[in-house]
């Protein structure tokens, strides 16, 4: 067990008014929603951390748990059955009873953006809570990042020049004690267009797998 519970934002959190004021309308529109900044899931101090880029609208937002309920999810939950970083089963509802083993899931920024797209300075301002998931992490663990917004708010978090650690499908950087694994976002888009293959995102899971488990 980590030491310390990573920081939350409130569920009212105004850090950033553009954010705080699209939640406002939200709720107004679909008050049974969470509209909410949506917590981590699973275990603090796993030994993989998956950080996304914010929650979707009709998903995280919606359900409050990350990646739950739209598409993105349903690639990124088989794969964690896959490889055993997940047990039980997916039904795009918080209460499915699936329990992530040994990883946990955030995004870089708690609150749902406008088009899916936070600006720079609400990346940096809902930065200090991926610090605070990071800092609870032990040693040797694994972070995917999914895609590359996630990716550079990770190496700005643990303070690593970009050009240091070049974000690219696949790719793999030793981040002092964390080992940084890349992967394209298994957006709805990504895997439309075909920049993402369900084989493409299996790749990056195994090898976090053999990391995991020692290699
Ligand atoms: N849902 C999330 O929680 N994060 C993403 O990056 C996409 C969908």
């Amino acid at each position: 067990m980590p030491a310390i519970e990573p920081a939350a934002p409130p569920p009212d959190c105004p850090a950033c008014p553009r954010l705080a004021a699209f939640r406002e309308e939200n709720r107004a529109k679909w008050p049974d929603w969470h509209n909410a900044p949506v917590p981590s899931f699973g275990t603090a101090g796993a030994r993989l951390l998956i950080v996304g880029l914010a929650p979707g609208m009709h998903g995280a937002n919606r359900t409050g748990r990350p990646f739950t309920g739209d598409w993105a999810g349903d690639l990124l939950y088989a794969t964690l059955l896959k490889f055993g970083f997940a047990h039980g089963v997916y039904d795009e509802r918080p209460d499915d009873g699936l329990t992530l083993v040994g990883a946990r899931i955030t995004n870089a920024v708690r609150c749902l953006p406008p088009q899916n797209k936070p600006e720079t300075a609400e990346i940096a301002t809902c930065r200090p809570y991926l610090a605070s998931e990071i800092a609870a992490l032990d040693d040797g663990a694994a972070i995917v990042a999914l895609g590359r917004i996630a990716h550079d708010s990770l190496c700005r978090t643990l303070a690593v020049k970009l050009k240091a650690a070049p974000f690219g499908h696949g790719a793999e950087h030793e981040l002092g004690r964390i080992r940084l694994f890349d992967s394209y976002h298994c957006s709805r888009y990504n895997t439309n267009t075909g920049v993402l293959t369900t084989e493409m995102f299996e790749s990056v899971f195994a090898r976090v797998r053999e990391h995991v488990d020692g290699d």
